[in-house]
């Protein structure tokens, strides 16, 4: 068995579960503190996985524990204060939760953070590993559509809740291309809000990314319509695909469907190695 490490969750309601998942099956992880500012909730998280270390406060919880790996699991606005936080206190891995920020200095200070300290840090998410958005990066990998590639996605959700997960999925598909302009809309009339943040009714938004590939994200525009809609376009084929499977269709028709399996975060922290250090 190679390196281990110690790992600490800050917020332990529902999605620390999954976070609390991935360490719990992995042999070379131990959770060894939980933080939460209910105490109710923090003791039913901690009791059911017998983790020792119990915190009402992030502050001293990361000066007292110095954990390896932390996951920042609380709502929308604090994430990257606490990513940067963890950084701060000597974390050499941090997955926060999505979305990355409900505004743009955050972001960009954790990020420069992670690159000076060579911290692995991601925002969680894992959605990019789903079987039928691995199948459908392969096939375009391949050149099986040609390039550019459009996209068009449409789905209900909220642009922060589900729309940052379709962005970054699509970024993935696409083998990580920079966005080089986006032309967004909102609409917000209310004052509705998810998790803690001010939250948009609608949006729709035209992104495009390096090699010319143009993304189309319309989310709840449609009152009520929650089915999605996912597509991929090039001057080859298309490519119809969700989060199961993919299914090319070129000038030979429609092709069986893909679906591939691919291993999460904690196996790419494993394999990481920081370039600073
Ligand atoms: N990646 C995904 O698929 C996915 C799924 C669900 C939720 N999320 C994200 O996870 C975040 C949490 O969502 P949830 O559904 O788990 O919410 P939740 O309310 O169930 O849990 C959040 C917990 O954080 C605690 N908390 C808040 N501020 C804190 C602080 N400063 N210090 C310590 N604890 C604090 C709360 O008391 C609560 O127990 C949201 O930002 C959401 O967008 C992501």
């Amino acid at each position: 068995m190679g390196e281990t490490y110690r790992a600490a969750i800050i917020g332990t309601g529902g999605i620390a579960r999954t976070h609390a998942g991935y360490y719990m099956a992995n042999e070379r992880v131990e959770i060894v503190a939980g933080c939460d500012i209910s105490d109710e909730r923090l003791t039913a998280f901690c009791d059911e996985r017998e983790i020792e270390g119990r915190y009402a406060d992030h502050e001293r919880m990361l000066a007292e524990v110095q954990p390896d790996i932390v996951s920042v699991c609380t709502w929308n606005g604090t994430h990257m204060p606490l990513s940067i936080a963890a950084m701060e206190a000597g974390a050499r891995a941090v997955v926060s939760e999505k979305p990355m920020s409900d505004e743009l200095g955050g972001p960009m200070d954790a990020v420069a953070l992670a690159q000076e300290r060579g911290v692995y840090f991601v925002v969680h998410h894992q959605t990019r590993f789903s079987p039928g958005y691995n199948a459908a990066r392969k096939l375009v990998a391949e050149g099986a559509i040609g390039a550019p590639v459009g996209i068009h996605m449409h789905s209900g959700g909220g642009l922060l809740n589900i729309g940052s997960h379709l962005i970054d999925a699509v970024r993935f598909i696409l083998g990580e291309p920079a966005w080089e302009y986006v032309v967004g809309w909102i609409q917000r009339d209310t004052d509705r809000f998810e998790r803690g943040s001010f939250c948009e009714e609608k949006t729709h938004a035209l992104v495009g990314f390096a090699g010319g590939h143009e993304l189309v994200v319309s989310l709840d525009m449609v009152d009520g319509v929650k089915h999605k809609h996912f597509q991929l376009v090039g001057p080859d084929g298309v490519i119809n695909f969700d989060r199961e499977q993919a299914t090319l269709i070129d000038a030979d028709g429609a092709h069986e469907s893909l679906s591939i399996e691919q291993a999460g975060y904690l196996d790419e922290r494993a394999r990481w190695k920081p370039s600073a250090s």
